[in-house]
């Protein structure tokens, strides 16, 4: 979250001394509830025809997916190894299987790999916008074409992004977004589901709302109402995120004009920037630059005034971290755990930490150095002159 004041407080204001905190409005005709108005403007402002908003954050969204795909035992999703480990756990949590995939130099899942691991049980593909950045969705959509299956973006860390113009999260089957304290834009946490395939969005609905049976909207759907969990939104939670919708675009154009700066000053200077599927769609959360080797790399992420870091670094976004996936432990009851389910035996399940070697060796190379839009002209300067300064040593060394 970059920007949040007392228009946020404001709304949040009206919400609380309203009363009416439920985005379900039973007993409330013409009342405007927040949710409802925040879901219309963002499946807006993705272009999808569909969007649910959702507790349970970017997390939730991708399970909701997953559900409206129809996964479950006995089907592959491919993954990318570098990424949130919720990307590869939400498959789990619908009882299929995570396949790990290499990513390539723009840090994003690699096609080629993609090709590599597709077997007949492959059933979906989860390319992940890691840090802003899209993934390839020329090539990615095709391979899905040619062999039937379903994409669900991750769009967690690239809210507002976009490939070839168009929104990133309306490329795919689906897209499922964060909303969470560290995302572009925050309610604290949250998510959003968005799709234009209705039976999709109706089991991703009837899932998420424990009370489906009782609602309102039950006598419109289609799909037979199931059991399912309790992610529904707040309406504190919709107000916040209409004002932070609205911040979006301001925040996007000052990323990107930062990012575009560095990008081109440090390339000046002689650094290799990492290759990107779309530059002019970046986010602009950070800039991505790439080394020959991991003691170049570090020299020049600690180098005074650099403040980069490696990916290599960040935790459970590396799938060699993801120790209860890689060691199996997944739920709370052993008959609930997809390793011990009878249709997913014979599928690919075994993981070690070294299944992705090229990942591995691309995460230890490059150095990300985060922006904030709120940089002015002077600060940028600045921290370009020290990206300049360490490059040399970090080259020289
Ligand atoms: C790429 C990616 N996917 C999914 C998620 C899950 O989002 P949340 O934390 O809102 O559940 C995150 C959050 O950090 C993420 O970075």
């Amino acid at each position: 979250m970059y920007r949040i004041g007392e228009e946020e407080v404001e709304e949040v204001r009206k919400v609380l001394l309203s009363g009416r905190l439920f985005r379900v409005g039973e007993g409330m005709e013409g009342h405007l509830h927040e949710v409802d108005q925040f879901e219309r403007e963002w499946a807006e402002t993705i272009g999808t025809k569909y969007a649910l908003c959702m507790a349970g954050g970017g997390t939730a969204a991708l399970i909701c997916g997953l559900v409206g795909m129809g996964i479950g035992p006995g089907d592959e999703v491919i993954v990318p190894g570098y990424t949130w480990m919720a990307s590869a756990t939400a498959v789990l949590a619908v009882g299929a299987i995570p396949v790990i995939a290499e990513v390539d130099e723009t840090l994003t899942l690699d096609p080629e790999d993609v090709r590599r691991k597709m077997s007949p049980n492959v059933r979906a593909i989860i390319p992940v916008h890691m840090v802003g950045r899209a993934c390839n969705l020329q090539a990615i959509p095709n391979i899905a074409r040619e062999h039937g299956l379903m994409v669900l973006e991750d769009c967690a860390q690239a809210v507002g992004g976009s490939y070839a113009g168009r929104r990133l999260g309306s490329w795919g089957h689906a897209g499922a977004f964060s909303f969470n304290y560290f995302k572009i834009i925050s309610c604290g946490e949250g998510g959003a589901l968005n799709t234009n395939d209705r039976m999709l969005y109706e089991r991703a609905l009837i899932y998420h709302d424990g009370g489906a049976t009782f609602r309102p909207f039950a006598k419109d759907l289609q799909v037979p109402i199931f059991v399912g969990l309790q992610l529904r939104a707040d309406e504190v939670m919709g107000a916040i995120l209409r004002v932070q919708l609205r911040r979006l675009d301001g925040i996007l154009s000052d990323l990107r004009r930062i990012r575009k700066r560095f990008e081109q000053e440090l390339s000046e200077g002689g650094l290799r920037i990492a290759p990107n599927n779309d530059p002019e769609g970046d986010c602009g959360v950070a800039v991505a630059v790439q080394f020959p080797s991991e003691p170049q790399a570090r020299a020049f992420a600690t180098a005074p005034g650099v403040n980069g870091w490696l990916p290599i670094d960040s935790g459970k976004h590396v799938y060699s971290n993801w120790e209860p996936l890689l060691q199996k432990r997944v739920m709370h009851h052993p008959d609930m755990n997809p390793f011990n389910h009878p249709r997913n035996q014979g599928l690919r399940t075994e993981y070690t930490p070294e299944m992705c070697p090229h990942t591995l060796d691309i995460l230890r190379r490059t150095v990300f150095i985060s922006l904030h839009p709120d940089w002015s002209e002077d600060e940028v300067t600045r921290r370009i002159e020290a990206c300049w300064a360490a490059a040399k040593e970090a080259v020289a060394g």
